[in-house]
């Protein structure tokens, strides 16, 4: 009975994720068929079918001829007229900004909506399909130590700022349009500030617990031969095999990677994005990857940096994102005695063995013989 009414109540609580994906998506398809589609509106008297209309050689509000081969020229970079060493100050008219804003208000957006949402209905479908994965011996009512308080500290910091960081960057993002018209403009835009400060501020906790778990962890999280087993049963998540692993299996040990090659990329870019014009990471980056066979462009001006940075930090961001969901689900409501390792740093011995069994005949040889044969404790009472 309590296992229908928790599988019940996780149902519901996954199918309201899943709602506000939709709502979500539903928001970012009325904003480009909406908000941005009136922005590009054509004029009243403008043709709509057909072939384009011609382009006025003048333009009247601005009092003056529309010389195109003058505006093609500026637009292009004027080469050969500005020789002053800002290169920046040299642009009269910068057309890759207007790429960046298409990326930035149009696939941006809507992949990283699609995304978000499609990552929830898998994780509602899986859990409709597999249910909780279950210890399958059952606890044994004994428990060993996963994780010190150190290692969950790190986890907690890390994770906490993470969350903070995505519902905050989100808003950038997707506020606007989702949070906008139910609030109000006020209280939407002071909202938004503390949430900007929030955004800024929280990433250097965010920078700490990278590092902590990066100490903590990264001596278990190299590659070895028996992570392709794991991936080759289906990690016993996909079927009932429970492939052996060590304190962490080959799914966990992309994740970490993920997350610190992910995190520091974020750290990075969003550095470029606090301080502007400070950090050319783009022109140097790219000068390191052509010497694997890219073609990059290293001239880089100071808007194309930042231009390059905001895209980086918002694709990693929603990625990151992304993968984080599917790891909160496994981390508790998706796997039973998951969420003990990082709640109490105990979990129960059984499913030490069935998803950590290397680790756990470890554990218990190594404190068994240290505390002379005692190596569980018995689980504290409910
Ligand atoms: C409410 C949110 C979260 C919950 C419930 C959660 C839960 C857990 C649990 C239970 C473990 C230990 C798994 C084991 O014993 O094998 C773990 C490990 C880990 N967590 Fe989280 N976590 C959360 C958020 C995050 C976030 C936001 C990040 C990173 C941005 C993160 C990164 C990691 C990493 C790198 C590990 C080690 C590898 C792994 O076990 O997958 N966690 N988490």
């Amino acid at each position: 009975m309590t296992r229908l009414i928790q599988r019940t109540t996780a149902a519901a609580g996954l199918f309201g994720c899943l709602l506000v994906a939709l709502c979500l998506m539903t928001a970012v398809d009325g904003m480009f068929n909406g908000t941005l589609a009136q922005n590009v509106r054509p004029p009243e008297n403008a043709v709509t079918s057909g072939a384009p209309p011609p382009r006025p050689q003048t333009a009247p509000d601005q009092g003056g001829n529309y010389d195109k081969e003058l505006w093609g020229e500026l637009r292009r970079g004027a080469k050969g007229t500005v020789s002053i060493p800002d290169k920046q100050a040299g642009i009269l008219v910068d057309s890759s900004g207007e790429t960046w804003r298409a990326l930035r208000n149009g696939p941006l957006p809507t992949y990283g909506a699609y995304a978000l949402g499609g990552m929830l209905g898998l994780l509602v479908l899986f859990y409709l399909i597999r249910g909780r994965i279950r210890i399958s011996q059952g606890p044994a009512g004994t428990t060993i130590e996963r994780f010190t308080d150190f290692e969950r500290m790190g986890h907690w910091l890390l994770a906490v700022s993470f969350i903070i960081l995505a519902l905050t960057g989100l808003n950038v993002l997707y506020g606007r349009y989702v949070l906008l018209p139910v609030m109000g403009k006020e209280a939407f835009a002071a909202m938004s500030e503390i949430a900007k400060w929030l955004h800024n501020y929280v990433s250097l906790a965010f920078a700490v617990g990278l590092v902590m778990t990066f100490v903590t962890w990264v001596w278990y999280n190299f590659p070895h031969p028996r992570d392709l087993i794991w991936f080759l049963k289906g990690g016993g998540v996909i079927g009932s095999a429970h492939p052996p692993a060590k304190k962490f299996n080959a799914g966990q040990k992309i994740l970490f990677w993920l997350v610190m090659l992910g995190g520091v990329s974020l750290i990075l870019s969003g550095l470029q994005l606090l301080l502007p014009n400070q950090f050319p990471f783009f022109a140097k980056t790219f000068a390191f990857l052509n010497g694997f066979g890219f073609d990059l462009p290293t001239e880089l001006t100071a808007n194309q940096e930042q231009q390059l940075a905001a895209s980086w930090h918002g694709i990693v961001a929603l990625f990151l994102t992304v993968v984080i969901i599917a790891h909160i689900y496994i981390g508790s409501v998706g796997m039973e005695g998951a969420f003990d390792a990082m709640g109490t740093g105990e979990v129960d011995v059984n499913w030490a063995k069935e998803h950590h069994s290397l680790w756990a005949e470890e554990e218990l040889a190594q404190k068994g013989s240290a505390s002379g044969g005692t190596a569980a404790r018995p689980a504290p009472a409910e």
